[in-house]
């Protein structure tokens, strides 16, 4: 567990940013950083912007610790389609519909972008527009960790923000489908330059959150995906968080295919 940690951490730092060639980091012991981020990038025009997000997290988190899933994912949609640079933030314009309207992001959390936006009010507030959306997502993604149990780790800082965002192709040819296995799965992260290992660890993201029955239910019906192990089935079939009765009901009343709107939580 401890290894694994360790190299989700690493990863979440350096596979989850603007990738190009490694630049020395800035103190022992912490990961190599692409050229032009930097650890201590906001120190004078932001000081206070990791106790800022850590701390409206923690609130919110209160209430809703779901939205720390929702707030990982939104992480990984953005940086896998055209890097880390916050264009799956942006709304729909004149020139088309937006990376939020791609089928791949329509399960993203609202309350998620919700989050993000009240973050960007808050240290707008304290700091003026200094920090990059980029930058808030990535912050939040490791809070979202952190405050469910995971590791913590350090995020470099100093990505800028996208101002175009990628077509609905572009968006679902960047990002894994639902239905894709392993072999399907490494082509599209070699191409930006992650490998099985790095598949392994960025997986760890799904520790926390939920899918929608109709993500999987293609190995769950009509019968059991043979691939699939007989106890991780069982356990999928019935919806975790919901008690003994309502369970059974749900499964045998609803739940033998999906409807749109059910939800399974992983
Ligand atoms: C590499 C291929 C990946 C595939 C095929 C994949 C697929 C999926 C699918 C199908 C869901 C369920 C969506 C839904 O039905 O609502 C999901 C949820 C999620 N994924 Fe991934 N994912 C991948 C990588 C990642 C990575 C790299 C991370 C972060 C490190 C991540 C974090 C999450 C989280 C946190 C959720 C739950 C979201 C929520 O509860 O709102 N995923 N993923």
């Amino acid at each position: 567990m401890g290894m694994a940690s360790s190299i989700l951490s690493f990863l979440l730092v350096s596979a989850l940013c603007l990738l190009s060639s490694p630049a020395p980091a800035v103190a022992q012991n912490l990961p190599p950083i692409v050229n032009g981020l930097s650890f201590t990038f906001y120190k004078s025009s932001c000081p206070k912007l990791e106790s800022i997000v850590k701390d409206f997290l923690k609130k919110q988190f209160e209430k809703d610790i779901g939205l720390a899933a929702g707030l990982l994912r939104i992480h990984f949609h953005d940086c896998f389609v055209q890097g880390c640079d916050g264009s799956v933030l942006l709304d729909g314009s004149a020139s088309g519909p937006s990376e939020q309207d791609a089928p791949p992001n329509l399960t993203l959390r609202p309350a998620a972008f919700q989050a993000i936006n009240d973050l960007r009010a808050l240290i707008d507030g304290q700091c003026g527009r200094v920090v990059s959306c980029a930058d808030v997502v990535a912050l939040a993604a490791r809070d979202s960790v952190v405050l469910s149990g995971g590791p913590n780790y350090k995020v470099p800082l100093g990505r800028r923000d996208g101002v175009t965002f990628a077509t609905r192709n572009a968006t679902l040819a960047s990002l894994p489908a639902p239905t894709f296995n392993v072999t399907q799965i490494l082509p599209v992260l070699s191409r930006i330059s992650l490998d099985a290992d790095d598949l392994v660890a960025l997986s760890g993201g799904h520790t926390i959150g939920r899918g929608h029955c109709s993500s999987f239910s293609n190995r769950l019906f009509p019968s059991r995906d043979p691939t699939m192990d007989q106890t991780f089935f069982n356990n999928l079939r019935i919806p975790a968080r919901l008690p003994t009765p309502t369970r059974r009901r749900r499964w045998t009343s609803a739940a033998r295919t999906c409807s749109t709107t059910s939800t399974m939580w992983i």
